[in-house]
């Protein structure tokens, strides 16, 4: 005879496999698949145990009903609950396409203006220059007085200046480095300074306010512009290759004398267009100002010009860039687009 203690046994693993089969049900076949299982007339595991009842004791059938009544409860429950959760619509997941390229990782990387500046680092520290900083906030003894601009002096015009009050100013150029580096070092000097640079230019193709120069100083006994000259055409051939066409123009600086500004052959139009918007059709482009540095620099610094001599240049690095790397807006640098900065380290 069937007892109480068995029939519990029994109820408590149908309870387990119930949840366990429901778990699996997805869709409407597995729900009546479960659905047979438990409660179908002839071999369903509910039915089942209510035959069995008829074999308890009369003393032990009505608990033994409840305990199958309950099952049966539960099992029905779980069933409602399923169908409902069928019913409703679920949100449906994107299907993962496996076989899809994944998407690419960018890593950060250098600016292309930074890449461009270290190449040109790269061909002085060769040739035996040190690299040398200066402050961008600068007095105006610094960026004027000390480069032989005396106060009001005309060519003060030429740097239109942003000044921070009446004695601080961004600097206009990279050129009172020159004088910070001899009031502490004596010569020989052989240095570059790259940094940045401001004035109140207008932003067109080849103009920026906000600009990237680097300074050049050569000091020592015996220095020609033979030197300039030649230093200068190997740096450019260098950077631009064997064939490039360089041109000296005189020039007037202060700080210097006798001055050269340097142009090499317009590298957008090929010297060919008269509308060019970069050279302007004249089919050269002024990348650098140099020259011999002036005996009254060096008297400023203390340094004694009947025994020394030097030459020293000043180059726009975004200008020079735009022509190494075929850029025809120098305002492309500074856009943050991203599509054009990768196009330099994306190799
Ligand atoms: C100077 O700044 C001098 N300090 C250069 C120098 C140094 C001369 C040492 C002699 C000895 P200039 O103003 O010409 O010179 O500027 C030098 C270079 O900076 C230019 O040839 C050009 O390449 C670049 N440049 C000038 N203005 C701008 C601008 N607004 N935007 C971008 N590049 C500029």
């Amino acid at each position: 005879m069937p007892d109480l203690r068995k029939l519990r046994t029994t109820i408590d693993a149908y309870r387990a496999k119930l949840a366990e089969q429901s778990a699996g049900v997805v869709d409407g076949p597995a729900l009546d698949e479960l659905r047979h299982q438990f409660l179908s007339r002839k071999r369903g595991y509910v039915t089942q145990l209510f035959e069995e009842l008829k074999s308890f004791s009369a003393e032990d059938k009505p608990e033994a009903g409840q305990l199958v009544n309950a099952l049966k409860k539960d099992v029905q429950e779980t069933l409602e609950a399923l169908e409902a959760k069928l019913k409703t619509p679920q949100k449906t997941s994107p299907a993962v396409d496996l076989t899809l390229p994944g998407d690419k990782l960018y890593w950060g990387a250098p600016h292309p203006l930074r890449l461009f500046q270290e190449e040109i680092e790269a061909i002085f520290l060769a040739m035996g220059f040190g690299i040398e900083e200066g402050p961008e906030i600068e007095t105006d003894y610094y960026n004027f007085e000390a480069l032989n601009f005396p106060p009001n002096h005309p060519a003060r015009d030429d740097w239109d200046t942003l000044y921070i009050n009446d004695k601080l100013l961004l600097r206009t150029h990279t050129s009172p480095v020159q004088i910070r580096v001899m009031e502490k070092k004596k010569p020989p000097i052989r240095i570059i300074v790259p940094g940045m640079v401001f004035r109140r230019d207008v932003a067109d193709p080849t103009h920026i306010p906000m600009f990237l120069q680097l300074e050049g100083l050569v000091v020592d006994e015996g220095i020609t512009f033979a030197h300039l000259k030649g230093t200068l055409e190997y740096f450019l051939k260098r950077l631009f290759g064997d064939k490039i066409k360089i041109r000296f123009r005189p020039s007037f600086f202060p700080f210097t004398e006798p001055s050269a500004e340097v142009d090499i052959e317009c590298l957008h139009c090929g010297q060919k267009d008269p509308g060019c918007r970069v050279c302007g059709g004249t089919g050269w482009k002024e990348i650098l100002g140099s020259g011999m540095v002036d005996p009254q620099v060096f008297k400023n610094v203390n340094i004694d010009p009947e025994r020394y001599s030097g030459w020293a240049f000043g180059l726009g690095i975004e200008r020079t860039a735009m022509f190494a790397l075929g850029i025809p807006d120098i305002r492309a640098f500074y856009e943050n687009d991203l599509r054009f900065n990768r196009q330099f380290f994306l190799k």
